[in-house]
């Protein structure tokens, strides 16, 4: 067996609930193949801020930094939403956390389950059989740029570098040589000068990968096609702020938000996270659905090299989904509560199709 450091950031809301299943699920992983991950606990957000005042504590970085990866729950109160002027907010947690560890792309897979096909808003022909990544640039673009105030008004920048461009086009090429071959980036370049230099850097990148075929669509074309005919994307690549946008949309193919996985990759650490939110309304009722957050901790094998033990942690989670073993956002009735699927997945992974009858 192998040994890993693993960071765990629960943050706010039902972060802390759908990250002790994940948890859950690793220790299942690692009985079975003898391996032996290390947890390090760290505060960020809303419940950082009650503790010390910042939403990103010193240790709670120090964490992420000595870790090989790192779980993430969410952040976010209400408290904070409503109040335009409030100085310190849970999210520049989530924001610092990028920006200091460096942790440029983020990977978003949009899968449509055949068993839940009858839970997206989507016609299921047009979404059988969806499989979309996301490569979102996630330490650019106007989230960092000079922002401020004027006199009569406000300012956020946007600005890229050839550098910061080049290095997730990269990684997206790479990841359409294991799929359908087939990059989209996604852009405004009819208005955008940055949006021109995606277009001009990216199309240079193309040049190392001859058997990618690579498209430009302007973004709001874009959020169209998404829903009138999605099967025609493999890889989506694209600045930070469309990309946030346009996963958040593509998320309702897969029928619910409670299943999509991501991961933040930098060249040191990388952060495994659901993409839902805190979900405050369900916090603390045992009712929010691990299984994004499970699927998180399957990129993270993967990212660890653990490529089997990432195959035998989705084969559950797709079994928990064909029995029914699901919580109240996918159940065609009441459902399970969190802790019951996070169970049903872990036994899955110790006995297999055994622990079914029980
Ligand atoms: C996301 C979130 C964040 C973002 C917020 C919480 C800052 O929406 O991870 O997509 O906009 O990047
Ligand atoms: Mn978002």
């Amino acid at each position: 067996g192998v040994k890993k450091n693993i960071g765990v950031l629960p943050g706010d809301g039902i972060g802390p609930e759908v990250i002790a299943e994940a948890i859950k699920v690793l220790d299942a992983v690692c009985s079975k193949y003898g391996h032996k991950f290390t947890y390090a606990y760290g505060h960020v957000g809303a419940v950082a801020i009650d503790h010390t005042g910042n939403p990103l504590p010193d240790e709670t970085l120090a964490i992420c930094e000595r870790s090989d990866a790192f779980l993430f729950g969410a952040i976010g109160d209400p408290k904070y939403d409503n109040d335009p002027k409030a100085k310190v907010r849970p999210e520049q947690g989530l924001l610092k956390l990028r920006k200091s560890l460096g942790l440029y792309a983020n990977i978003r897979p949009v899968t449509a389950y055949d068993s839940l096909l009858h839970m997206s808003p989507l016609k299921t022909e047009k979404i059988k059989g969806v499989d979309i990544v996301v490569y979102r640039e996630l330490t650019g673009g106007i989230y960092f740029g000079e922002k401020g105030r004027t006199e009569d008004g406000a300012f956020d920048h946007c600005t890229y570098s050839n550098y910061e461009i080049d290095r997730i086009a990269h990684l997206a090429f790479q990841s359409a040589q294991n799929r359908k071959k087939h990059v989209t980036l996604v852009d405004k370049a009819n208005v955008l000068e940055t949006s021109r230099l995606w277009r001009e850097r990216v199309n240079e990148v193309a040049k190392d990968y001859p058997d990618i075929s690579l498209e430009c669509m302007f973004v709001d074309n874009a959020a169209m096609q998404m829903i009138q005919n999605p099967k025609q994307f493999d890889v989506i690549l694209t600045e930070n702020m469309f990309g946030d946008i346009i996963s958040d949309e593509a998320s309702v193919i897969g029928g619910s938000l409670g299943l999509l996985p991501s991961a933040s990759v930098g060249d040191k650490t990388a952060m495994f996270e659901p993409i839902h939110g805190s979900y405050p309304q369900a916090a603390g009722k045992n009712i929010a659905n691990p299984l994004a957050t499970i699927l998180s901790a399957a990129m993270m094998l993967d990212h660890l090299n653990l490529i089997d033990e990432a195959i035998e942690v989705r084969q559950a989670v797709s079994a928990s989904l064909r029995h029914g073993m699901v919580t109240a956002d996918l159940a065609r009735n009441d459902g399970y509560s969190t802790d019951r699927v996070g169970d049903f997945v872990a036994n899955y992974i110790a006995d297999g199709e055994d622990s079914c009858s029980q």
